[in-house]
């Protein structure tokens, strides 16, 4: 087959995760461009009579489903039946990096409320050992030295050093996630024992979320120039 463009891919992927929607559920909609390409396709079976309620992860997100009037939960939601978000990587074991688009603490408090949580990707997220990805972390803006001098200390027990960074946008601005929060980018090159660092990252008081995702995916559809493939159970 002839090599695929990774947007194709991401919206193959978007369109096989728009069979799992069934009228009446209560969807989680992921943020980054292949969220962007299942919002689009679920705003044109909306259109079409789709009775869905969605909880946006972010506002990027709830921009585009209220665009395409695609019927929004307040935020105090509750059980959601199903989300469907994209991933920056995922490994045999669907443990997740997540928060490149920078809204990985209301992808994370989504994920934990659904019953089922589904990604979507080009066949270039799959990875053998996270962490070639710089993994982001959201923290604090109060005391946010202290907070990543104690990252380092805990990655570094994990096995993890690199260069962490303060997420700035092309202007040179610090950018800012949509809860107000500041964003480290933490380039470990390969986190040996994610299930370890995880824990630790989530005590340090400074911390609000990190991107890794252990625990939540039940299946990842991955689109690639051999077709679609599913990690894990779809249903
Ligand atoms: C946003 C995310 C995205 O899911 C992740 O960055 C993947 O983005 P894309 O679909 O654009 O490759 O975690 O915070």
């Amino acid at each position: 087959m002839e090599s695929q463009n990774p947007d194709e891919a991401k919206r193959q992927a978007a369109a096989a995760a728009l069979e799992l929607v069934k009228p009446g559920m209560r969807l989680g909609l992921g943020t980054g461009s292949t969220a962007a390409h299942f919002v689009a396709l679920l705003g044109a079976r909306v259109a079409e009579g789709l009775r869905v309620t969605c909880v946006p992860t972010s506002e990027r997100t709830r921009i585009q489903a209220e665009s395409l009037a695609i019927p929004l939960m307040p935020p105090d939601f509750n059980r959601l039946d199903l989300t469907i978000d994209g991933a920056d990587e995922f490994d045999p074991q669907l443990r997740l990096i997540k928060g490149g688009g920078g809204a990985l603490w209301r992808e994370k408090i989504v994920a934990a409320a659904s019953k089922r949580m589904v990604v979507i990707s080009d066949a270039s997220k799959a990875v053998a050992t996270l962490g070639k990805f710089p993994l982001p972390i959201e923290i604090s803006r109060f005391g946010y030295e202290a907070t990543r001098a104690a990252i380092v200390r805990e990655a570094r027990i994990c096995g993890c050093e690199g260069v962490i960074t303060l997420r700035k946008g092309p202007d040179g601005a610090v950018l800012t996630s949509d809860s107000g929060n500041y964003l480290l980018d933490c380039a470990f090159g390969a986190i040996p024992v994610a299930d370890e660092l995880a824990p630790r990252l989530s005590a340090i008081p400074g911390v609000v979320e990190h991107g890794l995702f252990i625990g939540l995916a039940n299946a990842v559809i991955s689109a690639g120039k051999d077709g679609i493939k599913i990690y894990g159970h779809l249903g």
